[in-house]
């Protein structure tokens, strides 16, 4: 049979053989196997295109590979540990003989593994043709792909590109030494370090400041702001910050990294606060300053880019025409569950499809313990627009559930307009990730702060604490 034929035939099969053709041909070819990518992918096939996805990793990005999903694996592992530390105030004498971390590490893969096999499945069921391997695009209707049998060439009417991001490695005198790491190789270590450095407070700083406290390491937070959490709406930072330095976490706030030392002890890292010099002996330095977008694989194309961020349009329409792209490339909230929207937004546009996500109800949640989760509008954002808003209040230590659970510390904080529309939510507390969603919801249907006030939620639950929240904006909280 002809290569010609033998492509033809394995088009419509929408299968790939390596071994017999380096050319193939779809409607739509997608770069980047992430939640951005795998998800365009499914949406494109279910309206009915022929798909082929590129990937050089593992399925799933680094939202399953190495971030969102193994973090919260290992969280699992730590939080089990400070629950048998609190153990005797429950009544339970339980007791810790010692952590074995690789078998926590173990079950964090195993996780991973069974997640990767799902999307893979999800794929094949939707006949996508997978291709592993790197790939660029070499025009705006061609990617080049480098598998282990070869360049094989991706022919498509349209692009989506979804290349996310990587950790961005600071210039500081001694970042390449042994034992300075980034989140990536956090999640894989045999045995947990006696001591570490976090330089950053953001949001992965901050997970694994908390994370690895939990399971008895001293941690140091060097942070270049003079507050944690930059992103956060304030008072919900500084609350966390007060629950984590009462956990014994030492926060170094307004101070600057000079540089990393070897020493016999292990390291050692030198920064300075109000120029005064100091320095912090440590096992391990955990770099957690920022991610840098992976626009590399792109050059190939004249798109428009500013400051690292590939720039989109509300139909995730680069400057190129039928090109889009999703997820942490296109920049602002790097979430892997915005990523998934924008995948499934720029395949319904790359079909023909005009869809837009609704950037006003975005939720984001930060998992320590407790954790924060927020959406919409902060007290800080309306300050700086001059915006005018109620806020309404109630603390979870005024919560039934909360106290029988323990988990007494934070706060529901709810903004409204000035006609009691909700515009935005922080939450610091327990399960505060799976709570923000009556705000998203709230946020999404324009819904006033009367209609969460005067609607039945179950008691005794930490749901009341939003029911509370909105009552206060009303003026009317029951048990504040
Ligand atoms: P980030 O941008 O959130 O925070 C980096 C922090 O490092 C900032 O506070 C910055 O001031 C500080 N910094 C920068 N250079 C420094 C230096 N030389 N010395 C000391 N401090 C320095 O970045 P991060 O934490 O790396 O997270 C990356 C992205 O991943 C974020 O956009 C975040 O939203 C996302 N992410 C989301 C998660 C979630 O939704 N739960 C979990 C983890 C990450």
């Amino acid at each position: 049979m002809s290569n010609h034929l033998q492509l033809q035939r394995d088009y419509k099969k929408g299968r790939v053989y390596m071994d017999l053709k380096k050319e193939i041909f779809v409607d739509i070819g997608i770069l980047g196997g992430g939640p951005a990518g795998y998800v365009a992918a499914i949406r494109a096939s279910q309206l009915g295109a022929k798909v082929a996805l590129i990937e050089e990793k593992e399925l799933g990005g680094v939202c399953l590979n190495v971030g969102c999903i193994p973090t919260k694996a290992l969280l699992k592992s730590t939080d089990t540990i400070s629950a048998i530390r609190r153990s005797k105030e429950f009544g339970i004498n339980g007791y810790m003989e010692n952590i074995s971390w690789d078998i926590a590490v173990n079950r964090k893969n195993r996780i991973i593994k069974t997640l990767n096999m799902g999307v893979r499945q999800l794929l094949e069921a939707k006949k996508v043709t997978l291709l592993k391997g790197r790939g660029t695009a070499l025009s705006d209707k061609i990617f080049s792909v480098q598998t282990a049998e070869g360049v094989v060439h991706v022919h498509c009417d349209k692009m989506i590109l979804t290349t996310g991001a990587s950790p961005l490695i600071p210039t500081i005198n001694g970042i390449n030494l042994n034992n300075v790491i980034t989140s990536n190789e956090a999640l894989n270590l045999d045995e947990l370090p006696e001591s570490i450095v976090i330089i950053g407070a953001g949001v992965i700083g901050i997970e694994f400041a908390n994370m690895l406290c939990s399971a008895g390491v001293k941690v140091t937070v060097i942070e270049l702001m003079d507050r944690i959490l930059a992103s956060e709406d304030s008072e919900a930072a500084l609350e966390l910050l007060k629950i984590m330095k009462r956990k014994g976490i030492t926060f170094k706030l307004s101070a600057s990294v000079t540089d990393i030392q070897k020493t016999d002890a292990g390291l050692a890292v030198s920064y300075t606060v109000g120029g005064k010099a100091l320095n912090q002996p440590c096992k391990k330095v955990l770099v957690a300053v920022g991610r840098k977008l992976n626009i590399k694989p792109l050059q190939g194309l004249p798109l428009e880019v500013k400051k690292g961020v590939l720039i989109v349009n509300e139909n995730m329409q680069t400057n190129i025409k039928g090109v889009y792209a999703a997820g942490d490339i296109t920049g602002g909230k790097l979430l892997a569950h915005l990523a998934f929207m924008e995948g499934k937004v720029a395949a319904e546009n790359a079909m023909g499809i005009k869809s837009k996500i609704n950037d006003t109800a975005i939720p984001s949640c930060i998992y320590t313990n407790p954790e924060i989760a927020s959406v919409g509008m902060t007290e800080d954002r309306a300050r700086r627009e001059g915006v005018v808003v109620k806020v309404g209040k109630f603390y979870f230590r005024n919560n039934g559930r909360a106290l029988t659970l323990g988990e007494r510390e934070g706060f529901v904080k709810v903004l409204a307009d000035q006609n009691n529309i909700i515009i935005g939510g922080q939450i610091v507390g327990p399960h505060a990730s799976e709570l923000i969603s009556e705000l998203t919801l709230a946020i999404t249907l324009k819904a006033k702060a009367s209609v969460l006030a005067d609607m039945i939620h179950p008691h005794p639950t930490l749901s009341e604490a939003i029911w509370e929240a909105c009552g206060d904006v009303m003026g009317r909280a029951i048990h504040k």
